[in-house]
């Protein structure tokens, strides 16, 4: 069993990366592997030859999507389009990450896999289309959507916060947004967990769509003050962090009030869950701090 991961550089590939074990995984990214490059993506497989692939990489910056809407679709649809078809030539399962930016935010309580979606834009759009390409054109696809993703490095909310903090006494921070904060290593150890149920063998109720994320939910806000809490224990200096609505913080997409994924259906079918994200987060910081980041 071969394992390709794709999104090189970023925050789940990485974390996949880190702990493989003795699983073999390769990772690969751009320029060799390229979803904007379509033969680049079959040149890839054909030297790999996976018998299963999980497909991290995508387009994530969510404004700059607007303005590059071409690289966005190229990135998050067409190219996992051309992926999904060259996994099933070569008789390949794929685990595809997806978005809870699928959803408009509209809904009281956590989504679950069946609701139906409604993205607000570019990023969420072209994640929808990708998602409906992979199950379209691949059979044996899992399509996994996570949220609120951070790790010890990358770009990513703790990192912006505890940098923020470090130059201002006082931060402010959207308050009526809530999602589930995904830390990249525990996703990184979920989806291998996944991919070692499935070494023993295809199974056709593996198909399917699946919500992955930090248990629990907190706004952005209550995430910030987590965030400095548990920098305060390693002598971090925190700011004050006052809650504001989303209108007084207007970004060019707007962000789903309620991004919370109801993740049992993957605890069901696979026993697999996250940790409750107030200790992951409390454990990053930690290491974030201790790095000197
Ligand atoms: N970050 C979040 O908060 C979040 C939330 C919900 C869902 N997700 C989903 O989770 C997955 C992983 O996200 P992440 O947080 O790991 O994102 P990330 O840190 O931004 O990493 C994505 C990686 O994709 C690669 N990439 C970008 N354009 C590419 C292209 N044209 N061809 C090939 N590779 C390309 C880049 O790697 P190289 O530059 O090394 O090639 C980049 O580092 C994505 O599917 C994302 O949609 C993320």
């Amino acid at each position: 069993m071969t394992i390709m991961v794709t999104g090189g550089s970023g925050q789940v590939a990485q974390a996949i990366g880190r702990h493989a074990g003795t699983l073999p995984v390769r990772v690969v990214g751009r320029p060799d592997f390229d979803l904007e490059n379509p033969a680049s993506i079959t040149a890839m497989m054909e030297s790999v030859r996976p018998s299963l692939v999980i497909n991290t990489a995508a387009w994530t910056a969510v404004d700059a999507a607007e303005t590059n809407r071409d690289s966005a679709w190229q990135t998050n649809a067409l190219g996992p389009l051309t992926l999904a078809r060259d996994c099933a030539r070569l008789g390949a399962a794929l685990i595809h990450v997806s978005t809870d930016y699928v959803f408009d935010g509209a809904k009281s309580g956590a989504y679950i896999e069946t609701d139906a979606t409604s993205p607000a834009a570019t990023y969420g759009l072209s994640k929808l289309a990708g998602e409906h390409a992979v199950m379209t054109h691949c059979p044996r696809t899992l399509v996994v959507r996570t949220a609120w993703v951070y790790a010890t490095q990358g770009k990513n909310f703790v990192l912006t916060m505890l940098n923020a903090g470090r130059s201002r006494p006082h931060l402010r921070v959207v308050a009526d947004q809530i999602g589930c904060p995904s830390n990249a290593d525990d996703l990184g150890r979920c989806l291998l967990a996944l991919v070692r149920q499935m070494e023993a063998g295809w199974q056709d109720s593996y198909a399917g769509i699946y919500h992955l994320a930090g248990s629990g939910q907190v706004s952005w806000h209550g995430f910030a003050e987590a965030i400095f809490a548990a920098a305060s224990t390693h002598g971090y200096m925190p700011p004050t962090v006052e809650a504001i609505p989303t209108s007084a913080y207007p970004t060019p997409v707007q962000r789903p009030a309620n991004s919370v994924l109801d993740c049992g259906k993957i605890a069901r079918r696979f026993g697999i869950a996250m940790p409750a994200w107030e200790d992951s987060l409390r454990l990053a910081v930690a290491d974030i701090l201790k790095a000197g980041a």
